[in-house]
């Protein structure tokens, strides 16, 4: 096929190689962008004497009417070209003719893909933190409804002492304020405009690239054209931060599908995020849950699939640098469905209070207040935790709770012991008791809520 390019070669290449060598597939997905992009070229162009204000004006308008023709679908996406850069010249040049050759003039499709990768990235970051505090209005939600259902906290899966479901939520939640801040910093780096930079060092055309930059909202202009074209950076944090985001949802995840099962029954999730087997009549699966679970492997992948590119590479453009984008474009499209996903699980999912109270009642949860308790009366912790763990000791051989122990019996432990330690162990109070600065309480998880939903509504 014959070429935009073809100059030094004949542009004839085979049809393999064509094939091998297209980005369209893949890189259409950016049209709008791209012809974005292209406008505000002009507009430079235009602006620095380099083309006139009526060749601006027939550009734009060309322009202007590709995008709404492929936006409405009237104009499809050739699969025949190289890419959407292309695409969108060969396009504009087959309707308004030879001004739209004017086009790429000062410009490169080095620093034109770089652009077209921030803006389309700068866009979808701004989504994905939308969608981050949707699932977090939702988590502050639940937090709020189960503030008071107590259930076992748990360190090496091993019953630790008592925590409420709401404290659990929204130590998720913390996770994923960190994940937004984490996010915003990144749209810094990549909001900053690499258009201008040209092949790779730069133009002999008097441009204005902080005018180009500015029509396009970025913040700054990278300060070096190699840096411009070659810099992937962006995209390799991107993908750290959406990796980091997968993890959470997926630890999460881990933890429904554990309390879903009827060896917690801690957790109820709704019939809308389930599904049934085919053969077992009494199945409920949380596939929404384990599929979050697996998708978070590949978007580990997608975050290698970059670094392993990039590693080594020379500067500044190379075509492996067409290879970071469908890695991207999974990732950014996979974390904004698993966040939808677990927004609608979260929202519709029920706490069982009972069950959780009574998996709190068995394993001990209170023999850390217990020793308290001796603490408070004038044990040093370390002598009160050995006489604790000999009780526990014979409760589990008694087959007893700390409650079960007669008071006679813990008079024989220690003589500090008396009646008002029973309100001291009840589960409950023990929750309720862990009044410090982040603890389990109510009153610390109400405090846990509104310092969320505070950075909810100045995060706009
Ligand atoms: N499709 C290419 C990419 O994604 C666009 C840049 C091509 N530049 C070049 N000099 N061949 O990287």
């Amino acid at each position: 096929m014959s070429k935009l390019w073809a100059g030094r070669t004949a542009g004839i290449t085979e049809k393999l190689a064509d094939d091998f060598n297209s980005s369209i597939s893949f890189d259409s997905r950016m049209y709008k962008q791209d012809i974005e992009g292209s406008i505000a070229h002009a507009a430079m162009l235009s602006k620095a004497g380099i083309i006139t204000p009526e060749e601006k004006e027939e550009l734009t308008e060309g322009l202007k009417g590709i995008l709404s023709d492929l936006s409405d679908g009237s104009l499809e996406i050739s699969p025949d070209a190289e890419d959407i850069h292309m695409f969108v010249e060969e396009e504009l040049t087959k309707r308004i003719g030879d001004t739209g050759k004017k086009l790429h003039t000062a410009r490169s499709r080095n620093d034109q893909v770089a652009l077209d990768m921030r803006l389309y990235l700068r866009e979808k970051t701004d989504i994905i933190s939308g969608e981050i505090k949707d699932l977090l209005e939702a988590l502050t939600d639940k937090a709020e409804e189960y503030k008071d259902f107590v259930m076992p906290g748990y360190t090496h899966l091993q019953r630790a002492q008592p925590v409420t479901f709401g404290h659990y939520l929204m130590a998720y939640a913390q996770m994923f304020i960190r994940d937004m801040q984490r996010l915003s910093d990144c749209r810094k780096r990549i909001n900053v405009s690499p258009i201008g930079s040209c092949a790779l060092a730069g133009t002999t055309y008097d441009t204005d690239r902080f005018f180009e930059a500015g029509l396009l909202g970025f913040d700054s202009v990278c300060d070096n054209s190699m840096d411009g074209v070659s810099d992937r950076d962006f995209c390799v944090e991107l993908l750290s931060v959406i990796s980091m985001i997968m993890m959470h949802l997926s630890r999460l995840a881990e933890e429904f599908i554990l309390w879903s099962g009827l060896e917690f029954r801690f957790i109820e999730l709704s019939d809308g995020y389930t599904t049934g087997s085919s053969i077992m009549p009494q199945k409920r699966n949380p596939d929404m849950a384990e599929l979050v679970r697996g998708k978070s492997g590949r978007v580990f992948g997608d975050l290698m699939g970059i670094l392993t590119v990039f590693k080594g590479l020379p500067l500044s453009y190379n075509k492996d640098m067409q290879e970071d984008k469908e890695g991207v474009f999974d990732a950014v499209d996979t974390v904004e469905m698993c966040l939808k996903i677990f927004k609608g699980m979260i929202r519709t999912m029920k706490a069982n209070r009972e069950n959780m109270a009574s998996a709190a009642k068995e394993g001990f949860l209170n023999a850390t207040d217990l020793a308290d308790y001796l603490v408070s009366k004038g044990m040093p912790f370390r002598s009160a935790y050995k006489i604790c763990g000999e009780i526990t000791a014979r409760c589990i051989e008694e087959g007893k709770t700390l409650e079960d122990l007669d008071i006679n019996v813990y008079k024989g432990y220690s003589p500090l012991f008396d009646e008002d330690l029973y309100g001291v162990i009840d589960i409950k109070a023990c929750a309720e008791r862990r009044t410090s600065y982040g603890g389990t309480s109510v009153g610390s998880v109400e405090l846990q809520i509104k310092k969320v939903r505070d950075f909810l509504s100045d995060a706009g």
